[in-house]
């Protein structure tokens, strides 16, 4: 896609690894927001913060796109006097216990506990396992975040 403010490359093609300069048309206005926000998230430079923004859109479609492997984690946060939740949610992970290759837990306080799983393996059994605890009664919050492997995300 070219055209106005979607970016132009101008030092022609670059062998994989190496860096291409290229020069991006926006208003000062959305400029001064993104390189406050940048700053704000601690990024030294403006394009180390967009190498994150694109990073993730990569992730993002890796995981909507892949039939192979995916990698993530799934967050939860739940009140462990709710009945019978504590043994429905390790139930659910022995089931997948193809899918789930770790899991932290922490006693956050009296009631509460958090639990993180590491999971690998199809985009659509993540889901279906992230879906299946998060929407348990007695979580309080729940998140699946999308990774990635690392392979073919370029430096
Ligand atoms: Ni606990």
């Amino acid at each position: 896609m070219r055209g106005p403010g979607t970016g132009e490359v101008r030092a022609g093609e670059a062998k994989s690894g190496e860096l291409t300069r290229f020069g991006v048309s926006m208003s000062e206005d959305l400029l001064e927001k993104f390189d406050r926000l940048a700053a704000r998230k601690g990024y030294a430079n403006r394009s180390e913060a967009i190498r994150d923004l694109i990073r993730n859109e990569l992730v993002q479609a890796e995981w909507e796109e892949s039939q192979g492997e995916v990698v993530g984690t799934v967050t939860l946060v739940y009140d462990h006097h709710a009945r019978g939740l504590s043994d429905a949610l390790i139930d659910v992970q022995h089931h997948y216990h193809g899918l789930i290759i770790s899991s932290l837990h922490v006693h956050l306080d009296e009631d509460h506990c958090l639990e993180v799983l590491v999971i690998r393996g199809e985009p659509r059994i993540a889901r279906e396992v992230a879906d299946r605890l998060i929407s348990m009664k007695g979580v309080k919050h729940g998140k699946l975040t999308m990774t990635s492997t690392g392979r073919g995300l370029g430096s």
